[in-house]
């Protein structure tokens, strides 16, 4: 009904470093050539948790924008876009708000977790618990239905789904919708009639999603009934009529875990990174720095590569001859660990030349990321107005 669309976000936390390009940015580069693709700096989100200091966000934004368009994010093919600069997040947020329950918000693993981890803050707040529901409405708000995402915001795209469904199913009804369904219901005829009704009853009850799986096969089976009929009764199995807002899902990356320095993912909490755009002679001190395996104190001593966290970086950087060299020659002591440690930095290196030279023209003239992200804001704001005129509609708000 909708064309694919992708619409992923990240809060403006400034520099990046090559966790977030191997987790996240590589895979928006490669999303933008295939689909079309809003990439958005998510301020209201930092709010939520960083209400206190806000002093860092502008910063944050335009160093993390710039290590985007350094990453090869595109803004020839994708939006690139702030949150904030479309107010319509703010206003579909808040309708949305009318028909979410508590409980939804409540139960959602990452609340309750982050509350308890950021514990030297005050997270009770109205806006912190809305924090997925802000999420649902910067997707929702492009029609967006494939998000890519770390596996800790699975539970996001899944409540926005929710949602999605929740407000088709209040607000999405076509004139006479649930006469339609029923005479339609009649049509299939007895015994199957009754069990399409008896599974609905289970899955909108209960939520047994079986059962839902269950009646949608029998009314693939059944032949009796037109096309129209056909579209409503699995309309009305979820409950809804029209669909106003498309549901989403979730767009796993293949598991790319970058190591950091110490073998630990690479995170700025574990002090563990190398930023996207690290000075080269920084980059190779710290990769000379790393530990290595415990058991190799002197040069003589023979390690093991399964005990190192330089070995990890090896897997990211190297190919198999290189691989086999560092196998063998830890085994043996043959190599030192300056040596091991080389190509990897030689990697790391190359894998940040282009993105230094991609970042040069905006360095120089920063009006330029100003002037993409306006462009970017525009083409947003323009798809924006668009659902939120439908949503509004559909809520009876259209009037003037
Ligand atoms: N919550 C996401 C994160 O912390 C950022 C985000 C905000 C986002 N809005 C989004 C991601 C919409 C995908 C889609 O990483
Ligand atoms: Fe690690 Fe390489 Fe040293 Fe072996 S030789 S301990 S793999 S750095």
């Amino acid at each position: 009904m909708y064309p694919d669309r992708v619409l992923s976000g990240m809060r403006p936390t400034g520099k990046l470093h090559l966790g977030h390009y191997h987790g996240v940015l590589k895979n928006w580069v490669k999303l933008q050539s295939e689909y079309e693709c809003f990439f958005m700096v998510a301020d209201w989100h930092a709010l939520t948790t960083n209400y206190d200091d806000v002093s860092g966000i502008e910063k944050n934004t335009w160093d993390m924008v710039i290590d985007w368009l350094a990453s090869g994010v595109d803004p020839s093919q994708a939006t690139i876009f702030i949150q904030s600069k479309v107010p319509e997040h703010a206003e579909l947020h808040l309708a949305l708000s009318m028909i979410t329950p508590l409980s939804w918000l409540e139960r959602i693993p990452t609340y309750k977790d982050q509350i308890e981890k950021l514990s030297q803050k005050d997270l009770g707040t109205y806006g912190f618990l809305g924090y997925p529901l802000l999420m649902a409405s910067d997707i929702l708000l492009y029609r967006g239905n494939l998000v890519p995402v770390g596996e800790d915001q699975i539970p996001h795209v899944e409540i926005t789904r929710e949602i999605a469904r929740r407000f088709n199913h209040v607000f999405g009804k076509e004139p006479g919708f649930e006469e339609k369904a029923e005479a339609a219901v009649k049509k299939i005829g007895g015994k199957k009639g009754k069990l399409y009704q008896e599974l609905r009853t289970r899955y909108q009850q209960e939520g047994d999603v079986e059962a839902l799986e269950a009646a949608k096969a029998l009314l693939g089976d059944s032949q009796n009934i037109s096309y129209g009929d056909r579209e409503r009764l699995f309309g009305y199995l979820e409950g809804g009529g029209k669909m106003i807002l498309p549901e989403s899902q979730p767009l796993l990356t293949e598991a790319s875990r970058m190591p950091g320095l110490d073998g630990n993912k690479m995170s700025k909490s574990y002090n563990n990174t190398i930023s996207l755009r690290e000075d080269a002679e920084v980059v190779t001190k710290k990769i000379r720095q790393m530990p290595t395996d415990p058991a190799r104190v002197r040069r003589n001593d023979p390690g093991d590569p399964e005990k190192c966290p330089v070995w990890q970086l090896h897997q990211v950087y190297s190919d198999e001859s290189v691989k086999e060299w560092v196998i063998a020659g830890c085994k043996s002591a043959g190599i030192g660990c300056l040596d091991c440690k080389q190509p990897v930095i030689e990697g790391v290196l190359a894998e940040q030349k282009p993105m230094f030279e991609r970042a040069q023209p905006y360095l120089e003239d920063p009006t330029l990321v100003k002037s993409i992200v306006a462009d970017g804001c525009e083409r947003a704001h323009e798809v924006a107005k668009e659902t939120m005129r439908d949503v509004k509609e559909a809520m009876g708000l259209s009037y003037s």
